[in-house]
């Protein structure tokens, strides 16, 4: 994912210092080269042979030192960098940067690059608030420089609010992007993806996909037709955007795509254990799943063999639980969003579901065309919600599953964060 990109990882003095090690992991993990610089008041936080262990290059700690210098000078260090980034940037950092001072190896190094540079801030949020710091990230970006974050939350110190630094994960996906914008947006659909840059960032968003399967003997099911496109496609869009993903996938044909967290599924009664197993974690829960409505009974122990004489077999079915619906009404619910897969009436149906799964957003479509929806590579979607009491609604263009799956992902990102989960 990221193959011999090379890396500045520099690391200011803050608590968040410690998370920056899992960024490194990350970022080794993915293929990239990453050398590490410290300022002094990060080495207050973590020590530099933490990360030297895990980059396995040395650490640089200070400007002027003659060892260090005979090895790879400031000089070269800044030329070497493909992307320099700061995890954590602290106020004091940012505010360095942008009187573009040089009392230090990081500072210098970023006056002296050409390179990117991204940076993390992270901070209690009364210093993040304070004019002087958001004065000095406007002026890093009209610098040019890149902030990722910050997210806002629970902090060390207690307060609530925002500054804290993304996770992470969160940050890796979003220097794997700036990575390959770095290396030219080869179309337009590079471009549309880059768009959805950072809109879920530090979030996590369980999809539910595909069809279940209910056993009705060890050798039988009963199924659909649904392949997962969709949910798959909206699991790669919502990563696109900086997300964390969980993907609970009943039984497809399709490959996961890569840095999902897959939950292979069969049933709807597995697949609601394992939507319930990340609930607490989960901002986003969007159900994409085709689950069968009913299943046998009991599952025989062993094949049903067929009897001599007997024309005719019942079989005794019971409902399953809704899947959407439960994670709609638990204490811990997350922003929901659900299908409805209509064959008429379409938009009267869905917005009935709507109300009565207690869904944050539903999008509907049309099963009754052959051309789009289940097992298509296309699809044609209405999205509803409700606002003030009123419901509305928006329909995006007839598209290709990912380029529409990019679509409902900035819209569900958007009356997200509106609704300020
Ligand atoms: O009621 P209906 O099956 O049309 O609702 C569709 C929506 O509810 C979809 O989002 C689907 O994933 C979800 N659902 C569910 N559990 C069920 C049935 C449907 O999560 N048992």
């Amino acid at each position: 994912m990221l193959a011999k990109v090379r890396i500045l990882l520099g690391i200011s003095g803050g608590i968040a210092a410690y998370k920056s090690a899992e960024l490194t992991r990350l970022l080794i993990k993915a293929g990239a080269e990453v050398r590490v610089v410290m300022t002094e008041g990060a080495q207050a936080f973590i020590t530099p042979l933490t990360f030297q262990a895990l980059s396995g290059n040395p650490v640089h700690t200070h400007l002027l030192d003659p060892e260090a210098e005979a090895g790879m000078g400031h000089i070269e260090l800044a030329k070497w960098a493909d992307l320099i980034v700061i995890a954590p940037a602290s106020a004091d950092v940012m505010a360095r940067l942008t009187a573009g001072m040089a009392d230090d190896l990081l500072t210098t190094l970023c006056l002296a690059t050409e390179a990117k540079v991204l940076l993390a801030p992270a901070m209690n949020q009364a210093m993040w608030r304070h004019p002087a710091t958001q004065r000095n990230a406007q002026q890093l970006e009209a610098y040019g420089y890149q902030l990722l974050g910050p997210d806002q939350g629970e902090q060390a110190c207690g307060d609530v609010g925002p500054g804290r630094m993304l996770e992470p994960e969160a940050l890796a996906a979003l220097i794997h992007q700036a990575a390959e914008e770095k290396n030219g947006l080869a179309n337009i659909a590079d471009q549309q993806v880059a768009s959805l840059r950072g809109l879920l960032a530090g979030k996590t968003v369980t999809i539910t996909a595909g069809p279940t399967r209910e056993a009705v003997d060890p050798v039988r099911y009963i199924s659909n037709h649904s392949s997962g496109k969709m949910g798959f496609a909206l699991a790669e869009a919502a990563l696109n955007a900086g997300a964390k993903v969980n993907l609970i996938a009943g039984p497809v044909q399709i490959k996961a795509p890569e840095g999902v967290d897959l939950i292979p599924v069969q049933s709807a009664r597995e697949m609601l254990d394992a939507s319930l197993s990340v609930i607490a974690s989960t901002d986003i829960f969007i159900a994409a799943a085709a689950v069968a409505d009913y299943r046998p009974a009991s599952a025989a122990d062993q094949k049903m063999k067929k009897q001599p004489g007997q024309n005719d077999l019942v079989l005794h079915l019971v409902q399953n639980p809704d899947i959407v619906a439960t994670v709609a009404k638990h204490e811990e619910r997350p922003f929901t969003v659900g299908f409805a897969a209509e064959t008429q009436d379409v938009e009267a149906y869905a917005a009935d579901k709507l109300v009565r799964k207690n869904l944050d957003m539903i999008i509907a479509n049309d099963v009754s065309r052959t051309d789009i929806g289940f097992n298509s590579d296309q699809n044609a979607v209405t999205l509803l919600w409700q606002e003030d009491g009123a419901l509305v609604s928006e329909s995006p263009e007839q598209a290709a599953k990912q380029d529409l799956a990019q679509d409902l992902v900035r819209c569900i990102a958007s009356r997200f964060h509106q609704e300020k989960h």
